[in-house]
């Protein structure tokens, strides 16, 4: 296994969600964050074992990063080895629309908290002297582009940048960093973006998949793999979870 206490950013729902329930079958203590604590605790009701945190976060804060990550150390005395960032949000605005709140809002979720985040798990005390994993969900738009997207791929292709240059950073100190890049899962968020689009456009997001959609298991596979020490001579890579997207 090779992880014991693990942070997820965005765990109430989708991927994060998949994640955690998977996660605590290895017997990891995790610690779960996002907005809706309703929706985190009918996660953590899904969750094997005891000991298990539940914060209420809004990325966007940065005290409170720096907050949660102190009191859930607190709260049993022990170091983080793990961490995964979920949290995300989608955009589809073509250029002649786009303005400068946009796309700072969509930093400000997407990519601006990983940084803050991993500072604040590197603090003293905060994360284990062994080393350990840190996991970033990009997205498959992280190195591909799509019309009326720029927004959403800036902000996942940073976190591939982030996670090579923190990847080197943090080396020394055998802390890996690495992103999974999904292509489409079916989730709330990729509900919504179904729901918005023809059925033309409906049928081209599906051809783009030749393996079909995924679901959020797979992508919660990549990112167990990428924690374990199945994963421990790998860091600053990208890993592609995405049903043949990007071989075309
Ligand atoms: N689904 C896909 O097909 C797909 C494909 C490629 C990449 N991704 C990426 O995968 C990640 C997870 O997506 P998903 O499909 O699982 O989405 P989702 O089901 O909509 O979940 C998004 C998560 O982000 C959290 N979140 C959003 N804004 C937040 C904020 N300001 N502060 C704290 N938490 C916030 C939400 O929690 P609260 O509402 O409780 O705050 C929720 O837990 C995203 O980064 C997304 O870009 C998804």
């Amino acid at each position: 296994m090779g992880f014991k206490k693990v942070l997820i950013v965005g765990a109430s729902s989708g991927i994060g969600k998949a994640t955690a329930i998977r996660l605590a079958e290895t017997g990891a203590s995790l610690v779960l964050a996002s907005r809706n604590t309703d929706k985190l605790n009918d996660v953590l009701s899904l969750c094997q074992g005891d000991g298990h945190q539940v914060f209420s976060l809004d990325v966007k804060d940065e005290q409170a990063i720096d907050e949660i990550v102190a009191a859930a150390v607190q709260f049993d005395g022990i170091p983080f080895d793990g961490f995964v960032y979920s949290a995300g949000q989608e955009g589809t605005i073509p250029l002649k629309f786009i303005k400068k709140d946009f796309l700072e809002d969509i930093l400000s979720v997407n990519t601006i908290p990983v940084v803050l985040l991993t500072k604040a798990l590197l603090k003293k005390g905060h994360f284990s002297k062994e080393g350990g994993s840190l996991v970033y969900v990009s997205s498959v738009m992280g190195g591909l582009g799509q019309p009326a997207k720029t927004a959403y791929c800036m902000s996942k292709g940073a976190l591939v940048a982030i996670a090579k240059a923190l990847a080197l950073e943090l080396a020394s100190k055998k802390i890996r960093v690495n992103c999974v890049s999904p292509g489409m899962v079916i989730t709330e968020m990729s509900e919504k973006l179904l729901e918005s689009v023809s059925d033309e456009n409906k049928a081209e997001i599906l051809k783009m998949h030749p393996l079909g959609l995924g679901s959020v298991d797979d992508i919660a596979n990549g990112i167990e793999f990428l924690l374990s020490d199945k994963g421990k001579w790998i860091t600053g890579t990208d890993f592609l979870i995405d049903g043949g997207y990007s071989a075309q």
